[in-house]
């Protein structure tokens, strides 16, 4: 059996999960966010792909045998992100306030049959927020829009969280052993999939440049306060006076 991402291959519906892309402080397992929260999912492109490897190499040994299928080597991990098609696939993440890429899914594209296999990491740090769960609901949204029928995720049959996400769309899954496979039937795309992916995409656009002009800002202050800061000392006075 091929895990997303592996290099032998090549990588629901609920109800909608919202979160905000919040500091790197570890939530607590099991302990849900309150309130109405947006992920934004942001469409990556070839000129990400350095950020995609940098994502994937910070992963650690357990997290790449879960997402790989084996403990995938940094040279293994580099071939990978090498051989992403992005004219074919698509590649989604999400970004924190400090840009970083905390959260990669692959939806890999199926050339014989209108089917897509799905990958997808999320950083330690990053983790039982929503960002997987939300990553799948993008993905299923994009697949229907490309006319995909069927969405598959090939995990290890230990790995609860990423069956839990597929099983929580509605996938149905079939064990073999350390393997699983679960498959999960999509609707056809409709005028909503439409709009709710372009709404998607945009609203996550906006909300990456909106984080890059707050950090050029956060820059800027920085800068100020350095050149503050040296006016005073070759002045003899405080910085803050
Ligand atoms: C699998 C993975 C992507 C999940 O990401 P995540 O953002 O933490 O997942 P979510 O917060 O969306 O949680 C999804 C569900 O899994 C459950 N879950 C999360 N972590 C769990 C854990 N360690 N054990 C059991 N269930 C867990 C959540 O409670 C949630 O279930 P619910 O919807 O019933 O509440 C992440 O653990 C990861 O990157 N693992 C390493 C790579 C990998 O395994 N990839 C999948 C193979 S392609």
């Amino acid at each position: 059996m091929g895990f997303p991402g592996d290099m032998l291959s090549r990588p629901g519906l609920r109800s909608q999960r919202h979160g905000r892309v919040e500091d790197d402080a570890p939530t607590p397992p099991g302990r849900e966010a309150p309130g109405f929260r947006w992920i934004p999912i942001r469409s990556l492109a070839e000129r990400h792909r350095p950020r995609i490897l940098a994502h994937l190499l910070a992963l650690g040994e357990a997290d790449r045998y879960l997402r790989f299928g084996h403990a995938a080597t940094d040279a293994q991990v580099g071939r990978y992100v090498d051989g992403i098609d992005f004219s074919r696939d698509e590649v989604f993440g999400v970004f924190n306030r400090r840009l970083e890429l905390i959260a990669i899914a692959h939806l890999a594209y199926m050339a014989t049959t209108p089917s897509a296999e799905f990958g997808v990491s999320v950083l330690p740090k990053a983790r039982g927020r929503g960002y997987g769960a939300r990553l799948f609901d993008h993905a299923v949204l994009h697949a229907r829009n490309r006319g995909v029928d069927t969405l598959i995720v090939h995990a290890l049959s230990e790995n609860t969280a990423m069956l839990r996400i597929a099983r929580s769309a509605g996938a149905t899954i079939e064990r073999a052993g350390t393997d699983s496979e679960a498959r999960l039937k999509l609707p056809p795309d409709d005028l909503v999939s439409h709009v709710g992916a372009a709404v998607e995409d945009g609203a996550a656009e906006i909300d990456y440049r909106l984080k890059a002009q707050a950090r050029r800002l956060d820059g800027l202050l920085d800068a100020i306060a350095d050149v503050k800061a040296m006016i005073g000392s070759t002045t003899g006075r405080s910085a803050v006076d």
